[in-house]
């Protein structure tokens, strides 16, 4: 049996699509079923929050594998993005390792230092080090930024190209190198047959161009047939403003500085594709799975 966490997910549902159509096994930890869709008659579910962990103990009963794609990138009224990323990573590793979990599958993030920025950055860092020094058998994914056509962020430039000009938080000169979350979850069914090397396996998940943030903004125009002059809010009053409608609006906020900052923190490998392809996944361009010309 695999549990998958954030099955709700851009990287959860293409993975989940493809674990049932495999036939495979596998329980879906989640705060509201209805989210699973159509796939929700084809697993079992157990209810759970990151932010509880005795849910994880009744979720691990007959797991022989975890796949923890779980996270948030801002705060919620259950718990903070440290909560919710470091402490209930390493909460759920160490329960895994209590159930007799045999593989834990972990998605961690390109640039996640305990020196960075930016607070998400900072708890991926410290689930990377709980499940790297745990005593289970793993395998962590470090993506690059990773997308599909209709996902949020793709969505909420597309919305704010109905304004004249399209805001962009800061300089825009931050570097990712964007990956297909169908590419990335094709790297992840390939892990999942895989015996990780000495206990543990780490693979650096990038698609085959380096953008700047400003090019994936024009390509996502380009894409959805507008074009729009890209106009540089200055981060200082990016943050305050952020700051201020969360502050009102709590978690019903559009956007937060902490999702706002992650834009500005470059997110590159000088693996290339070279980890995707060792799974035997070749990741696809942006331009062509967009569609843009
Ligand atoms: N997308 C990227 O660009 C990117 C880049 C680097 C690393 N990653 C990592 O890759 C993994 C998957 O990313 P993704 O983009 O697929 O994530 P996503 O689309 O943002 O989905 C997050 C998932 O986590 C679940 N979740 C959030 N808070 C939860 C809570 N308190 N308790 C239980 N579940 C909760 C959500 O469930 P609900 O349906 O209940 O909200 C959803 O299924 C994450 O670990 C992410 O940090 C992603």
């Amino acid at each position: 049996m695999i549990l998958l966490t954030g099955a709700t997910g851009l990287i959860g549902s293409a993975l989940l699509r493809r674990l049932t159509a495999a036939g495979r096994p596998v329980r879906c930890l989640v705060r509201d079923p209805r989210r699973l869709g159509p796939e929700r008659v084809r697993v079992q579910i157990a209810l759970g929050d990151l932010a509880d962990p005795p849910s994880f103990r009744n979720a691990l009963r007959g797991v022989s594998t975890v796949v923890h794609l779980a996270a948030a990138i801002r705060d919620q009224p259950q718990g903070s993005i440290e909560e919710l990323n470091g402490i209930a990573t390493w909460r759920m590793v160490e329960a895994a390792d209590r159930a007799g979990v045999e593989h834990f599958v972990f998605f961690s993030a390109q640039s996640a230092t305990s020196h960075s920025r930016a607070r998400f950055m900072r708890a991926k860092a410290v689930a990377e080090r709980a499940v790297a020094e745990s005593g289970v058998r793993h395998t962590i994914f470090a993506p690059s930024i990773v997308y599909a056509p209709g996902d949020i962020f793709l969505t909420m430039l597309e919305r704010l190209a109905w304004l004249p000009v399209l805001p962009i938080s800061g300089r825009g000169q931050a570097l990712f190198q964007p990956i297909w979350a169908d590419d990335v979850a094709d790297c992840v069914v390939a892990a999942l047959d895989r015996e990780p090397a000495n206990g543990g396996a780490r693979y650096e998940l990038s698609g085959p161009e380096t953008l700047s943030y400003d090019a994936i903004a024009e390509l996502a125009m380009r894409a959805a047939g507008r074009q729009r002059r890209l106009v540089h809010v200055p981060t200082p009053l990016v943050s305050r403003s952020l700051r201020a409608v969360e502050a009102l609006m709590k978690s019903k906020a559009p956007a937060t500085w902490d999702e706002a900052e992650l834009m500005e923190i470059t997110m590159t490998s000088s693996h290339g594709t070279a980890d995707a392809e060792s799974l035997g996944v070749v990741p696809k361009r942006m331009a062509a799975v967009l569609g843009a010309a």
